[in-house]
């Protein structure tokens, strides 16, 4: 089969690690050129070499995204290197299982959640349009949870930034399709990375119980859909979350 993303100049947010550099990975042998951003500048380095190393063209810049001038500043850098054809907006702050109930939830916790995950995935992506406008259109994947769609407790900024990652995506989609930008979301589930490293191991076997294919999941079971929807395959797909998840929630 001939490489699904060819060519194309795709931007990973998040990508130093965990899901992030799974789907540059995958991006890349797929023969995507990339960019990619975080805010973790020593694996964000590591991580890009680690690319090139396997022949990928790829650049990598610290962008942080609860800071709007980071992100002006960070997108203007990208625009100097050309148009986009992809976004996929996984930068995010993931933590927080097994934390407080909402009644006793931190406020600033709160905050920045919301700032990085909400606010930043809007910026991003408002930030990108004009890129990739200049290809003609493109593709724009958010990586949102499936614990929006299940209502996980003990995790309430984070379950409610990713709701609001699905509602943007197809209020993104509504707006930006006369633009010819397809915008979509994917809701994994527990996964195993660096940021679920703490997670206790009776929630992970409460994932896999309760999944029609009952084993525990990786970064790279997440890439293949994410592929789909940044390439030529997938372009009359608009608005849509995709649960990976093997079948603990259905959407
Ligand atoms: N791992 C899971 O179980 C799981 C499940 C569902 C959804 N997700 C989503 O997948 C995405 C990746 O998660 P992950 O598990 O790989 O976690 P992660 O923490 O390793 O990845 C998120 C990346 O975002 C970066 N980041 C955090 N704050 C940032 C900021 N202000 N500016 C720029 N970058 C910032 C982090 O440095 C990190 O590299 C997230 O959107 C997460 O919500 C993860």
């Amino acid at each position: 089969m001939a490489e699904m993303l060819k060519g194309k100049r795709i931007l990973v947010t998040g990508a130093a690690r965990g899901l992030g550099r799974s789907v540059a990975e995958a991006a890349a042998a797929e023969g995507a050129r990339l960019v990619i951003s975080d805010i973790l500048e020593t694996e964000l380095a590591q991580t890009a070499e680690a690319l090139r190393e396997r022949g990928a063209e790829v650049e990598a810049l610290v962008i942080d995204q609860a800071d709007p001038a980071s992100i002006e500043a960070g997108m203007a850098r990208i625009a100097e290197g050309g148009a986009l054809d992809g976004l996929v907006n996984n930068a995010a702050i993931a933590t927080g299982v097994g934390g407080e109930t909402m009644m006793d939830y931190d406020m600033a916790l709160w905050d920045r959640v919301m700032a990085v995950n909400v606010r930043g995935t809007w910026l991003m992506t408002r930030a990108a349009v004009p890129l990739l406008e200049a290809n003609g259109g493109g593709r724009v994947v958010n990586l949102a949870s499936d614990t929006a769609l299940w209502g996980a407790p003990r995790l309430m900024a984070y379950v409610a930034s990713k709701g609001a990652v699905i509602s943007m995506t197809r209020s993104m989609a509504r707006e930006l399709g006369e633009r010819r930008i397809g915008v979509n979301a994917v809701a994994p589930g527990l996964t195993h990375c660096e940021a679920t490293e703490y997670v206790p191991q009776e929630r992970y076997d409460y994932y896999t119980q309760g999944r029609a294919l009952k084993r525990e999941q990786q970064p790279d079971d997440v890439d293949g859909t994410i592929l789909y929807l940044l390439s030529d395959w997938s372009t009359f797909v608009t608005g849509q979350v995709i649960p990976i998840n093997g079948g603990f929630v259905f959407n």
